[in-house]
């Protein structure tokens, strides 16, 4: 196939890999649905991919990945920065040349038996000014299929590039081929060969030996977080690890707003929250990234950059995510879910038992139904297009973004932490979103009960040094004037009893706490002042047909000195990570927290 660009950069780049990896062919990406079909045609033949039932399932595939290949790997995840000090002490730094030398070695012949495929590719809407272009080249047909899902991938997006800049991502599964051989399980290198690659400086990417999603699709974590946040911050406006919603009150009044929480706190089931308060209504722009920057009016505008949802599949339900188990009832891509003998998928949590009949794990055995282990894996995944989405809302794909009211932070925060709480201004509320954290359980390994901190759910998707980055956040607040930033909020969804009961049922009720924001951003909303910022007054947030009882809401609102004194203590802690390069502006709101505390 003769290349469908003049593009000398792309021409050039697309030749040297060639040269390097060793393809038996080179397949240039259309983007569309007959190259989707034929994609999933040949994953089916090679016996990779198996076809749900169509009755219940029209259009959906089921794969199950290797055992070693299940999630991102953080600690084979690299920011090869020039320097050590621009990584930062959060990220894994190796010399650049020393770590392409390694690659290189393993690239070279890496495609041997395989198909190139050229993926062009759009992160935003193709065209709009907030979009970037990249161009992944892969080994992996599964990766093209998700692609296609997650961006927006095709000729198009050629036409917008002409000889304009993009930003390479090189990526292999990591299995050469041997003459005659073909895949007959999920192609992937041993873990101490996977590399999750990124040269900051260069705007390049070089992934090799996962298949996984985070790992290997790369406009996600890889572009859309940890490369595009180097380039937000060169730029000056913000790439964030953020849901984006959009909120109408009953008389109609429309607003959006932005969420960072750290991985698996339910920002997905947040994004597509169903209110549980008459007349309100959420709609769903994005639910996990936001890229955010300034218009002509001085308001921060946001765009998703993704075309489609990756998102955690056990623990999705008819009463978790309703709109989320109805955007994945047809044309999605499951990964590690357990097969029922209907052709159907299940996984725990998916809110009914599994049927009758045989049911096929992860791992394509047989499930023991008596037994511990899980039938889908713990991470199993759902790919499915962002356009299926019934709560999807009508501006998100417009290519100026929307303006956003509210920026909200928040993790599983057990104690400590109240309901919510509002920031006194930009700057407090960077301290808010610099303290982020969740408290490990059972489930994590290590101490229970530890606040593990992640800025603004960014730990691990921040292309650079994180003291530099919470600085940078400052300085965009310096921008504008205070009255066109967003007001920035800290929610807990998770506070529990001393006995351990949750004291807050989540999910769609947290439209109560959405609507109180709201209220502040429209400058009204009943509130006190208190040591960590604005709180609403016990009767501020509106607990009508709830079982959470007034004693809950003061539970739930209380500020305990002492418990705030240890976190002064942790957020020291954290804090000394960045030395010198903690901004000034965050250990003076410390202080002033502190002082605050008495
Ligand atoms: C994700 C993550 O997959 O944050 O979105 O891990
Ligand atoms: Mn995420």
């Amino acid at each position: 196939m003769s290349a469908p660009t003049k593009n000398a950069k792309l021409l050039a780049w697309v030749e040297e890999v060639k040269n390097l990896c060793q393809p038996d062919s080179i397949v240039w990406c259309d983007g569309s649905k007959r190259e989707y079909d034929e994609m999933v045609s040949l994953l089916k033949k090679l016996g990779l991919a198996t076809e749900l039932n169509p009755a219940k399932r029209p259009g959906s595939i089921l794969f199950r990945s290797d055992p070693s290949d299940v999630a991102r790997v953080e600690d084979r995840t690299y920011i090869a920065s020039k320097t050590k000090e621009a990584a930062g002490p959060t990220n894994n730094w190796i010399d650049p040349d020393q770590l392409k030398e390694t690659m290189k070695g393993l690239y070279s012949g890496c495609m041997k038996g395989r198909t190139l495929y050229v993926i062009p590719f759009s992160m935003g809407p193709i065209g709009s000014t907030i979009a970037k272009i990249g161009i992944e080249i892969t080994d992996s047909p599964y990766v093209v299929i998700n692609m296609h899902i997650m961006t927006r991938v095709g000729t198009k997006v050629l036409e917008v590039l002409g000889n304009g800049e993009f930003i390479p991502c090189l990526h292999s599964v990591g299995k050469p081929l041997a003459a005659g051989e073909t895949d007959n399980v999920w192609p992937c290198a041993p873990i101490e060969k996977k590399y999750i690659s990124h040269f900051p400086e260069e705007r390049t990417i070089w992934s090799y030996g996962s298949g996984y999603g985070g790992n290997a699709l790369l406009g996600k974590k890889c572009l859309a977080l940890r490369i595009a946040s180097v380039m937000a911050h060169d730029e000056g406006w913000l790439a964030e690890h953020m849901l984006i919603l959009a909120i109408t009150s009953p008389d109609g009044e429309r607003k959006f707003v932005a969420a960072a929480f750290p991985s698996a706190c339910g920002k997905t089931n947040l994004a597509m929250l169903i209110p549980t308060i008459p007349g309100w209504k959420v709609e769903t722009v994005g639910d996990d990234i936001a890229w955010m920057k300034f218009g002509a009016d001085g308001r921060l505008y946001a765009i998703n950059p993704e075309a489609g949802f990756f998102g955690v599949a056990p623990g999705t339900s008819m009463d978790s995510n309703p709109n989320a188990m109805r955007t994945i009832e047809k044309n999605t891509i499951y990964t590690n879910a357990a097969l029922t003998e209907d052709k159907d998928i299940w996984w725990e949590g998916i809110g009914y038992d599994a049927p009758a009949g045989k049911i096929i794990d992860w791992k394509g055995k047989e499930w023991d139904r008596a037994g511990k282990d899980p039938a889908a894996h713990a991470n199993a995944r759902f790919t499915t297009p962002a356009s299926q989405c019934p709560s999807i809302a009508k501006e998100w794909e417009d290519p100026k973004g929307v303006p956003i009211s509210a920026i909200l932070f928040g993790g599983r925060r057990p104690s400590t932490i109240p309901l919510v709480h509002e920031a006194r201004s930009w700057n407090h509320g960077v301290f808010m979103g610099s303290i982020v954290g969740s408290e490990t359980t059972a489930a994590n390994i290590g101490a229970v009960g530890v606040v593990r901190r992640d800025p603004m759910a960014m730990l691990p998707f921040c292309g650079y040094h994180m003291g530099e980055y919470l600085a940078h956040w400052i300085k965009v607040g310096g921008k504008t004037s205070a009255d066109k930033l967003p007001k920035i909020f800290y929610v807990n969804w998770f506070r529990k009893t001393k006995e351990g009961k949750w004291l807050w049922p989540g999910f769609g009720e947290n439209s109560r706490v959405l609507k109180w924001i709201c209220e502040r951003v429209a400058g009204k909303g009943k509130a006190v002042d208190t040591p960590l910022g604005f709180m609403p007054t016990e009767d501020a947030i509106d607990i009508s047909g709830t079982k959470v009882t007034a004693e809950d809401m003061k539970e739930l609102l209380r500020v305990d000195t002492t418990e705030w004194k240890n976190e002064v203590v942790s957020i020291k802690e954290h804090f000394a990570r960045f030395g010198e390069k903690l901004p000034k502006e965050l250990a003076d709101e410390l202080a002033g927290l502190e002082k605050r505390l008495g």
